[in-house]
């Protein structure tokens, strides 16, 4: 097979629609990161996205849907929390994991278990594939299972070129108003004392979901690769580099990089504060959060094309607008083998 790159004009958006429908695999950018979309109500073309990521099979992918009404279409319960937090969030970065529709949402998205994961995506390309299509879309991170993170259509074509029909290039994801370079926040609001349950950390954060009612954070369980989880794609190594990963103190840096060098290894360091000179690659990212999340992934990218052995990655502060990023290196540079 090979992947096409297209367009965002009306006949391109168009292709992407007929493909789609006719069971095609299809990576758009979303808000986030870009989505490796396929009809969720088709279990075969569901089934080719695990494919062509390698996904394991017991880690079940996010339907993306036009609005609050085909959410509900595909909810076997849809709580009172559910309708607030979409109608105050969506559009956007926020993924509420309900109890399924069996007769509606087929095995092998949920990975055989009693609920779906939703999201209605802001991204105006996003968008008007789920309204030309007028199905659901399961779309996960358009990458190979356990690599980084895709914000651009290179960075989709790294890893899942020959494995998928189309890319739409829609540009670089996450930067501009109200967009992300992390992955959503997701929710489960199946909860029967009807606390909102924080399975991964995004754009969205604790204090504004708490403005609808008690919140459980259970996004730091980093688990263990292999172990079932409430949110089993968060495993461990997930978004990480293939340099190794650490996360040190803006001081360390000077010595890091010379023992770094010391050992010849190749050192990149990405930092949002000023850093000595001397590694063999510095990726600056800005200061603030939102900025600093739509950069990240790209940077780490970058990091590997460059064929480092390290990368040192200046701490983030440790105040709740940092958490999706916290979140996100953590997991990063957890040691263990892929
Ligand atoms: O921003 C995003 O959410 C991006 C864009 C493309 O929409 N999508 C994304 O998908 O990050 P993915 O597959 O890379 O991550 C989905 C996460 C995984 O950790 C998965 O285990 C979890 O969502 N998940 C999916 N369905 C779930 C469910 N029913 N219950 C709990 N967790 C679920
Ligand atoms: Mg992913």
């Amino acid at each position: 097979m090979e992947t096409e790159r297209i367009g965002t004009d009306a006949a391109s958006l168009a292709r992407a629609a007929a493909c789609l429908r006719s069971g095609g695999l299809v990576a758009f950018p979303t808000e986030t990161v870009y989505g490796l979309g396929a009809r969720a109500d088709d279990a075969a073309a569901v089934r080719r996205i695990f494919e062509a990521k390698g996904r394991p099979a017991d880690n079940p992918v996010i339907v993306h849907v036009a609005g609050a009404a085909a959410a509900r279409a595909l909810a076997a319960k849809w709580p009172a929390r559910a309708e607030a937090l979409a109608a105050a969030f969506w559009p956007g970065p926020l993924t509420l994991v309900v109890a399924r529709d069996r007769t509606r949402v087929p095995d092998v998205v949920a990975a055989g278990g009693p609920t779906v994961a939703l999201r209605c995506p802001a991204h105006p390309v996003a968008q008007a594939l789920l309204r030309a299509t007028g199905l659901p879309l399961a779309a996960p991170s358009a990458n190979r299972s356990t690599s980084i993170s895709p914000t651009t259509a290179d960075h989709v074509l790294k890893t899942l070129a020959g494995r998928i029909d189309l890319v739409v290039d829609g540009g670089p994801t996450g930067v501009g108003p109200g967009l992300f370079g992390i992955e959503s926040t997701i929710v489960d609001v199946t909860v029967a004392g009807g606390e909102m349950v924080v399975l991964r950390h995004g754009a969205i954060g604790l204090e504004e979901l708490a403005r609808f009612g008690s919140v459980v954070d259970r996004a730091d369980r980093v688990t263990a690769q292999g172990e079932r989880a409430q949110a089993p794609g968060a495993l461990a190594r997930h978004y990480a580099p293939v340099a190794r990963l650490r996360v040190v103190a803006a001081d360390r840096v000077a010595v890091e990089v010379a023992d770094a060098r010391a050992a010849a290894r190749r050192v990149a360091v990405v930092t949002r504060v000023e850093v000595p000179a001397g590694a063999d690659l510095v990726e600056r990212l800005p200061a603030d959060p939102a900025g600093y999340a739509a950069g990240l992934y790209a940077a780490l990218h970058r990091v590997d094309d460059a064929g480092c052995d390290d990368v040192l990655v200046v701490a983030v502060p440790e105040s709740p607008g940092w958490a999706a990023v916290r979140d996100r290196l953590r997991r990063a540079a957890v040691p263990g083998v892929l």
